[in-house]
C-alpha cells in the first residue's frame, strides 16, 4: 500500500468555509491524502480563503509567502487556494504568487481529485466555474470519519440579495437550496458518527426553499419544515441555523422557536445599521423599525432567546447622526453577542464606487459601538449566574479535569468535574462569568 500523502488545510472566513474544508479533506481522501495539523511535512497545503473584507483577502497573500521555504525544501509540495478569494481573483492569484499550483472556487470542490492530479503532472490547475453538476451530490459518498458532538451542515448556498457592500453574491453565486431528503440523510449520518448538535448553514439560510427529491416527498420545504423533520431524528439533541436575513424570517420559523424542542434559543440576525438612510443605501430592503418589530415578534415566541447581529460602521455617507441611530437600535434590542466591522470597500460591489469615510472616523465609531456591544454581552452573561443551563460538552479544557461545552444560548461554559465526558449533555449551574465564557458546576 502507498503511504498516505499529507494534506494541511487552513480555513479563514465564515462557518461555511469550515464545512467546505471538511468536504475538501474527504474529496482528497480518494487521492490518497490524510489530514495533518501542521504545514511542515505536508504534501499539499490548501488555504480556504475569505474575500469579505480587504484585510481577510490580504492575509492570504502574506500567508502564502510564508510557504516559500517549505516549497524550496520539498519541490513536490503542492499549494492550493480555495474559497472566496480563489473565486474572486482566480488567475490573478497565480500571477501574484507563483508558488500557487492550484486555484479552486467554492462550487468546484468535488473536482479537487482531478485538479490535484493535474498538479502532479507539473501543470497549474484552475477551476472557478459554477458547474451544472452538483458538488454536494458528488461528495456525498466519500468515506467519513467519526467526529465530535457539534457539526455544521450546509443547506443553502449563495445569495440573491446584493447588499451594496457585499461580495458574497459574486463569490458564491446565486441562491441554491439542497433537496431536503439529502440534508436529512446527511444529518442522520452525522448523528450516527456522534454528532448531537447541528448548525444548518447558508449565506441566507432562512431563505431555504428545498424540494423533496421525489414528487411524493412534497414540494416546497421551508427552513421551518426542515427543522421539524430534523427534530424527529433520535440522538440529535440540538438544532441551530445561521445566517438569517430579516426579510426571510417567516412566521413558521418564528413559531418553531416557540414550539420546536430541539431548536436552540439563539438567533443571529444581522441588521448592519440602525439608520434607514444607510439601510437604503446598503440595499438591505428593511427599515430599522421593521427589524425592531421583528425582534418583538421573535421574543414574543421565545422570550429567553439570545440575539446576535452584524454591524458595519463607516458605510459611505454615514454621518454621526446615522451612527447614533445604530447605537439607539442596539440599546433597544440588547444583543447577547455581535460582530462589528469597519466598512471595507470591495471591488465589483456597487458601494465600491462611492466616496469612503476617513479611517479615523470609522475607527472611533467602531470603538464606541464595540464598547456598547461588549457591555451588553457582559450584562447578559452576568445575568446567567445562578441559572441552570444544559451544556453539551465538546472538548477538554486547558486545566486538568476541565471540560468545555456550549449552553443552549451558545455561551461557552467551563466545567471541572471528573464524571464528565465529551458528547455528554450536563445540567450545570452557572457560577461565574468571564470575558468570553462562563463557568459552572454540575447539578
Ligand atoms: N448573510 C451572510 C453575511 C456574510 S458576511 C452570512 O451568511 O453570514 C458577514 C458580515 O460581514 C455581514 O453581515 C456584514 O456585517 C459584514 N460585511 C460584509 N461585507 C462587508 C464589507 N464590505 N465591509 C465590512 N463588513 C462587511
Ligand atoms: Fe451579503 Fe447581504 Fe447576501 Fe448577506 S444578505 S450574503 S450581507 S449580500
Ligand atoms: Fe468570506 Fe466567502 Fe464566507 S467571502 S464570509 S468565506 S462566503
Amino acid at each position: 500500500m502507498n503511504t498516505p500523502k499529507k494534506l494541511f488545510v487552513k480555513t479563514y472566513g465564515c462557518q461555511m468555509n469550515v464545512y467546505d474544508s471538511e468536504r475538501m479533506v474527504e474529496a482528497l481522501g480518494v487521492s490518497g491524502y490524510v489530514e495533518t495539523s501542521t504545514p511542515d511535512d505536508a504534501d499539499m497545503i490548501l488555504l480556504n480563503t475569505c474575500h469579505i473584507r480587504e484585510r481577510a483577502a490580504e492575509k492570504v497573500y502574506s500567508e502564502l509567502g510564508r510557504f516559500r521555504e517549505l516549497k524550496e525544501a520539498n519541490p513536490d509540495l503542492k499549494i492550493g487556494v480555495a474559497g472566496c478569494v480563489a473565486q474572486a481573483e482566480g488567475q490573478e492569484i497565480m500571477r501574484r504568487q507563483p508558488l500557487v499550483d492550484l486555484v479552486v472556487g467554492p462550487q468546484s470542490y468535488h473536482r479537487l481529485p482531478a485538479l490535484e492530479a493535474r498538479t502532479r503532472l507539473g501543470h497549474k490547475a484552475l477551476d472557478t466555474d459554477f458547474p451544472e453538476d452538483d458538488k454536494f451530490e458528488t461528495l456525498r459518498h466519500r468515506p467519513k470519519a467519526p467526529r465530535g458532538p457539534a457539526a455544521f451542515l450546509t443547506v443553502q448556498e449563495g445569495c440573491d440579495k446584493f447588499c451594496a457592500f457585499c461580495v458574497v453574491p459574486y463569490t458564491r453565486g446565486a441562491e441554491v437550496s439542497r433537496p431536503a431528503t439529502r440534508i436529512l440523510e446527511e444529518a442522520r449520518d452525522l448523528v450516527a458518527r456522534g454528532v448531537r448538535d447541528i448548525t444548518l448553514l447558508g449565506q441566507n439560510v432562512n431563505a431555504y426553499h428545498g424540494a423533496g427529491e421525489r414528487a411524493d416527498e412534497g414540494g416546497d420545504w421551508s427552513l421551518a419544515r426542515l427543522i421539524w423533520a430534523l427534530n424527529e431524528i433520535d440522538g440529535l439533541e440540538r438544532i441551530r441555523f445561521t445566517t438569517s436575513h430579516p426579510n426571510d424570517m417567516a412566521d413558521d420559523l418564528i413559531a418553531a422557536h416557540r414550539d420546536c424542542a430541539k431548536l436552540m434559543p439563539y438567533l443571529h440576525l444581522p441588521v448592519q445599521s440602525g439608520s434607514d438612510r444607510m439601510l437604503k443605501r446598503m440595499n438591505r430592503k428593511h427599515s430599522a423599525a421593521e427589524y425592531l418589530r421583528l425582534i418583538e415578534r421573535i421574543r414574543a415566541a421565545r422570550p429567553d432567546i439570545l440575539l446576535s447581529s452584524d454591524f458595519i460602521v463607516g458605510f459611505p455617507e454615514e454621518t454621526e447622526a446615522d451612527f447614533q441611530q445604530t447605537l439607539d437600535l442596539i440599546r433597544e434590542v440588547k444583543f447577547g453577542q455581535a460582530y462589528s466591522f469597519k466598512y471595507s470597500s470591495r471591488p465589483g460591489t456597487p458601494a465600491a464606487e462611492r466616496a469612503q469615510l476617513d479611517d479615523t472616523v470609522m475607527t472611533d465609531r467602531l470603538h464606541r459601538l464595540q464598547a456598547l456591544l461588549t457591555q451588553q454581552q457582559r450584562e447578559i452573561q452576568d445575568s446567567m449566574i445562578g441559572r441552570k443551563v444544559s451544556v453539551l460538552l465538546e472538548r477538554a479544557g486547558r486545566q486538568t479535569g476541565q471540560m468545555v461545552g456550549k449552553s443552549e444560548y451558545l455561551h461557552a461554559v467551563h466545567v471541572t468535574d471528573d464524571r464528565l465526558s465529551i458528547g455528554q449533555t450536563a445540567r450545570v449551574r452557572i457560577t461565574g462569568s468571564g470575558t468570553n465564557s462562563l463557568t459552572g458546576v454540575l447539578v
